[in-house]
């Protein structure tokens, strides 16, 4: 089956939040932003903007009637900035006036006093500070500081990732419609409604049962609405309730970029010790996660740091420290990976380092070190049914691996200004939510009278294909096609209490939630089916919509069914709630049982570098990947290769810049770029290894939404090995993205790379 929805998406007839018709007496929303990183708010200068044409209304914390508070985790977080302002960007007041432009020109005209405090952009002075979101953590396995002394190998050193825009192609925004009663009607752009909806209560000082909220779809969120589409949704909803008409905020692409927070940039102490035979004995790490001005979703993200601290790695003796630190930088927040590729890079840096310095081959210490069955990871959770070796040796032998090490070593031999390099990245990725509570989700099904069927879930879809992933199971569970089920719209007053679409786990929980829901309609109709038609229970099901009495064709299809079950007066409705069995976790012991399963698998990754330009060319992607049982091959391969080259672009050319005052310089598509079709790789090659999948993934097909990319990872390291082709004796700091300048700079002894910077560009000149 096909994903439902790109021939609409072509056919531009997909309706994204900003195609919602506009409703007379709407007024548009624009934000006034703190100019300012860090400061006291003595004052908003809003008389002259109020005067200005078409303006309406500007409301600031003044006018909130609830609690101006909208933090997740930790109450930290103002809606409208009050007495303080924290980061540039962050909004201070909203202006409401009859079209977009007028409320844009407005915000030029309004001034704000705010006497600047000192500013912090770095997660370790902010440490050094104290400045920390909550207490930090620590997992802890075996007895690491007692095995130093027996490894016969010890090395230590830093590592360092970047933050990463997530570039959503609808950028945030969402649109209020104030309702009977006071309450108030919000369509947003957010992976969780149920938060856009407890906050803006919380907001509004009314009861979360007076707002809806409705979610069509989503342009990509990548977990950039997971926690922060609230902060929009709310503005409107504030709007919309004060004044009582329809308010639509969508934010431009600058105001997205400089406002909303992003992947957490880290910078990161390791040292890892290792015995005789290459084998790992001890990890230690302290990770500084760079927060930003508020929690947001910090402290769950720096969790998954620790649980993916080893990677794909049984080390026996682990002691992993992770400090959140307070920066004036926007809320930084999930980012596909959520924190984990940032605890993985550090780990792959630290093997790297080792094999560097003993001159062997990075594969050679990962290989002997990779996950076996019933290994523990540093919580207590065993490895089960663990493919890490599988995906391993999958790979060594569907690619060749000698084969790939020696072409590029004799290309290296061959070639002076060109080098070629060479990673190899396995990965291990937990499905769940850390925080067990959030695994539940609901699902409402209704079949009308005619046989078509409406399914509610929780879950948004937002490119990944979540909503063709349900009809399937609907279609499958009641034995019709799947062009009887519509998915209907995410709403908050259908499908209540729901965790947001997120940990790559949407599949898996509204998928078993309506396979639950599918199940007892089904048992319903056929429980009918026998008295209304004398047949046997056992061996009565419905398939291709025919109704089959041990196999054989009975006298009623699914279309008779359903009509002559409506006629004696069976439930055609059914409401299911799906938990996640055995999983658990002890916060304070940091040990339990916290995912329902892990994925596997491993990645290769070749790259021409063209040393005299520091510019690079991915040759190859080369993966085997544990899918599972895949439900729906095609789908998830575009997870795998959207997640990879995502992944590709953060560890490459993707480079966040703050300037000391923590104003964002690559704040627009000119200077932060993406990969486009000149900069993926060459050829992706993805071999769907074979498993019997898990039993705690929907239809045994296991999430694929985040882990892919973690292979992405694989693009440093293949940069790095490439570079020491051409500059053996130097060892670059693991400091991630490595752009082409941080290549060339690192191909050159210093002086040599500034000077062909300088020439090349004295020659644009
Ligand atoms: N794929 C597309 N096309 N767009 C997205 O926004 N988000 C990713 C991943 N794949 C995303 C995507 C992230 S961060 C997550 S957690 C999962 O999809 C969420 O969906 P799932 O739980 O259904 O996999
Ligand atoms: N993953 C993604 N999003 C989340 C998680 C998680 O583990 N916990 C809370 N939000
Ligand atoms: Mo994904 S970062 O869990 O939205």
């Amino acid at each position: 089956m096909n994903h439902l929805d790109p021939v609409r998406h072509v056919r531009g007839e997909s309706q994204y939040l900003d195609d919602v018709p506009v409703q007379q007496g709407t007024l548009y929303a624009a934000v006034f932003e703190s100019p300012l990183a860090h400061g006291v708010l003595r004052a908003i200068h809003l008389s002259e903007a109020r005067q200005a044409p078409g303006v309406f209304r500007i409301l600031t914390a003044a006018d909130i009637p609830g609690e101006n508070q909208i933090g997740g985790i930790v109450p930290d977080e103002p809606l409208l900035a009050e007495g303080h302002v924290h980061f540039r960007g962050q909004p201070v007041a909203l202006v409401l006036a009859d079209t977009e432009h007028q409320a844009q020109a407005a915000l030029r005209l309004i001034r704000a006093d705010i006497d600047p405090l000192p500013i912090i952009t770095d997660p370790r002075v902010a440490a050094a500070q104290g400045e920390l979101i909550v207490p930090p953590r620590t997992f802890r396995l075996g007895d690491p500081d007692a095995i130093w002394s027996q490894c016969a190998h010890i090395f230590e050193g830093e590592a360092e990732s970047g933050g990463q825009e997530h570039l959503y192609i609808e950028t945030q925004g969402a649109y209020a419609f104030p309702t009977e009663m006071g309450g108030v009607r919000i369509i947003s752009s957010t992976q969780g409604p149920t938060a856009v909806q407890r906050h803006t209560a919380h907001v509004l000082g009314i009861g979360m049962h007076q707002i809806e909220v409705d979610v069509t779809r989503l342009g990509g969120g990548f977990g950039g609405k997971e926690d922060q589409a609230t902060t929009w949704g709310a503005l409107a909803a504030l709007g919309a309730f004060v004044v009582r008409r329809p308010v639509k905020l969508v934010l431009d692409r600058m105001a997205d970029m400089r406002m909303t927070g992003k992947r957490h940039p880290y910078s990161s102490d390791f040292r890892i010790g290792l015995d005789e035979n290459l084998r790992i004995l001890a990890y230690e790490v302290t990770f500084y996660q760079n927060a930003g001005a508020a929690a947001d979703l910090s402290p769950a993200v720096l969790e998954r740091t620790l649980f993916h601290a080893t990677n794909a790695y049984f080390i026996p003796n682990v002691k992993v420290t992770a400090y959140s630190c307070r920066t004036n930088l926007p809320p930084n927040t999930a980012f596909r990976g959520f924190g984990g590729p940032q605890g993985m890079f550090v780990m792959e840096s630290a093997i790297v380092k080792a094999a560097e310095t003993l001159g062997v081959s990075p594969s050679e210490i990962q290989r002997r070190n990779l996950l076996r069955e019933n290994d523990l990871f540093s919580y207590r959770q065993p490895a089960e049914m663990c493919n890490a070796g599988l995906a391993w040796d999958t790979a060594a032998n569907l690619y060749d691996l000698p084969k790939l090490r020696q072409e590029v070593d004799v290309f290296n031999q061959q070639n002076e200004q060109l080098k070629k390099g060479l990673s190899v990245m396995p990965i291990c990725f937990g499905i769940s939510f850390t925080k067990t509570p959030m695994n539940q989700a609901r699902a409402l099904v209704h079949i009308y009278t005619d046989g078509s069927v409406g399914v509610s879930t929780g879950a948004v879809e937002m490119g990944q294909g979540v909503n063709t992933k349900i009809a399937q199971v609907a279609a499958q569970t009641l034995g019709i096609s799947p062009s009887r089920i519509k998915v209907e719209s995410t709403n908050t007053t259908r499908v209540a209490n729901t965790s947001p679409s997120a940990a790559s786990a949407t599949a898996d929980l509204n998928g078993k939630a309506t396979q639950m829901a599918c199940e007892a309609l089904r048992e319903r109709l056929l429980r009918h089916a026998v008295l209304e038609y004398t047949l046997n229970y056992e061996g009565l099901e419905i398939r291709d919509e025919q109704v089959l009495a041990a196999g054989v064709p009975a006298d009623t299809n699914w279309e008779k069914l359903v009509s002559s079950a409506y006629w004696k007066r069976v439930s055609l409705t059914e409401n299911a709630h799906y938990a996640t069995p055995d999983i658990h976790f002890d916060p304070v012991t940091n040990q339990g049982y916290p995912f329902a399963y892990h994925v596997y698998g491993t990645a290769y990754t070749t790259v021409t570098l063209d040393c005299l330009r520091g510019t690079y060319t991915f040759d190859a992607l080369r993966i085997v990947h544990d899918f599972g049982e895949s439900m729906n091959p095609a789908i998830d391969l575009g997870q795998i290769e959207g997640g990879a080259v995502q992944g590709i672009g953060w560890m490459t050319m993707e480079e966040l810049i703050y300037n000391e005052e923590g104003r964002l310089l690559s704040n627009s598509l000119n200077s932060y770029k993406i990969p486009d079709l000149y900069s993926v790789p060459q050829r992706i090659d993805v071999h769907f290894l074979e498993t019997p999948g898990h039993p705690r993934a929907i239809l045994r097909s296991k999430a694929v939404g985040e882990p892919p990319l973690m292979y992405g990872i694989g693009a440093y390291f293949a940069v790095r090995d490439a570079i020491s082709a051409f500059r053996p004796a130097h060892r670059p700091t693991f400091s991630a993205p490595i752009t082409p300048e941080k290549a060339l700079l690192n191909l050159y002894p210093s002086g040599v790379a500034e000077e062909v910077v300088r020439l090349a560009s004295s020659t644009v000149a």
